[in-house]
């Protein structure tokens, strides 16, 4: 019998297809959420859920018990380094150290948006614990820029943050990065990934337009505190990279 994997943010964008590849590797899946869930009812699949909340500590003690694997998904737009911080504090104590496996944002240096100081300081607080870890960094996920085109493209003209260089992937191949390294030995901080594609925010929502055939002009907009963007510092470092792209995902999701 091996010891369960403790996925917090199962419940989010990447944990939905995290938690089912779990389980068809054969592991027993705990999820960490605020909300209460039937035992079994997610997923199609017999997951265990434990209520909690990892910015009042709520709940923390109970999830990681017996866990071998801390697979930390969980996010919001404030609190994350504060959240990071109880989970590795509780998951510390331990006898038997977890292993934290935690997916950070490439490039997470060049924005000084308050969610990527979060975003670093998590990291920090990661590698600074004392439990065995691995840090992957992914580029944006699809779902997230196809809900900030759907938005943007309810306007009569869509306005877009100029020379805004992506490489974004699909969420199901960070799930599945994300298994290979939680079923493997700690590794530190391993290469970034990205999808196959570089493009701009401006060129994904024209792609977006396209694929819905809507005609809409777009509107690049130079905005500051971009500079770093622009040079690519959003973009994948090395030669690893996803296979899906942009357009079959927008495929998927329209048609
Ligand atoms: N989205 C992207 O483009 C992107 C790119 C690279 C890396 N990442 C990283 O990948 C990870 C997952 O992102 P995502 O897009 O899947 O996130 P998401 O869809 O916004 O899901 C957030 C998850 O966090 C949980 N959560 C939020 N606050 C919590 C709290 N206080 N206590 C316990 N659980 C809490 C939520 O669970 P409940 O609501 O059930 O409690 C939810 O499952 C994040 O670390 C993110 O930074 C994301």
């Amino acid at each position: 019998m091996t010891s369960p994997i403790l996925v917090t943010g199962g419940t989010g964008t990447l944990g939905r297809f995290l938690v089912p590849r779990l389980r068809d590797a054969g592991r027993d899946v705990r999820v960490l959420s605020r909300s209460g869930h039937d035992h079994g009812k997610e997923h199609g699949r017999d997951v265990e859920f434990v209520r909690g909340d990892l910015l009042t500590g709520e709940g923390i003690n109970a999830a990681v018990k017996g866990v071998s694997v801390v697979l930390h998904c969980a996010s919001g737009k404030k609190g994350d380094e504060a959240a990071t911080g109880n989970l590795v504090e509780v998951a510390a104590r331990q006898a038997a150290r977890p292993h934290l496996v935690y997916p950070s944002v490439v490039g997470v240096e060049a924005l000084s948006l308050g969610y990527f100081r979060a975003k670093l300081r998590s990291e920090q607080a990661v590698t600074d614990s004392e439990l065995p870890w691995t840090i992957a960094r992914f580029t944006q996920f699809y779902d997230y820029i196809f809900s900030g085109a759907r938005s943007m493209a309810k306007m009569p003209v869509v306005p877009v943050p100029a020379g805004f260089r992506v490489q974004p992937i699909d969420p199901d191949e960070v799930a599945a990065r994300l298994v290979e390294l939680a079923l493997g030995d700690p590794a530190g901080r391993v290469a970034d990934l990205g999808g196959p594609q570089e493009s701009t925010w401006a060129d994904m929502v024209r792609a977006y337009l396209r694929a819905g055939r809507r005609r809409k002009p777009v509107l690049p907009v130079r905005l500051p505190g971009l500079a770093k963007v622009r040079a690519g510092h959003l973009l994948p470092a090395g030669p690893v990279t996803g296979r899906k792209t942009w357009e079959e995902f927008l495929t998927e999701k329209l048609h």
